[in-house]
């Protein structure tokens, strides 16, 4: 039995932020611009108030990158 892959929780602050939707980066959700040379482009989200956020993990999601309850599929 594979362990289930639950989301990523975590605290954005107001801001620009890049999510990366190509997989590569080493920074992870983020992007780290890992995707040049790729038809890939990063999730932009302007944040304009500090929030919690769930990133998905499973990679199942249908609105990446974030967490859509896909991983109660998995
Ligand atoms: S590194 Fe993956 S989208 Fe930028």
């Amino acid at each position: 039995m594979s362990e289930k892959k639950e989301p990523l929780v975590i605290r954005e602050e107001a801001g620009t932020i890049y999510y990366c939707l190509c997989g590569k980066s080493s920074k992870l959700p983020y992007c780290d611009n890992s995707h040049e040379g790729t038809d890939c482009k990063p999730y932009e989200l302007i944040i304009e108030k500090s929030r919690e956020v769930s990133i998905c993990t499973c990679g199942e999601t249908s609105n990446p990158p974030f967490c859509d309850g896909s991983h109660f599929n998995c």
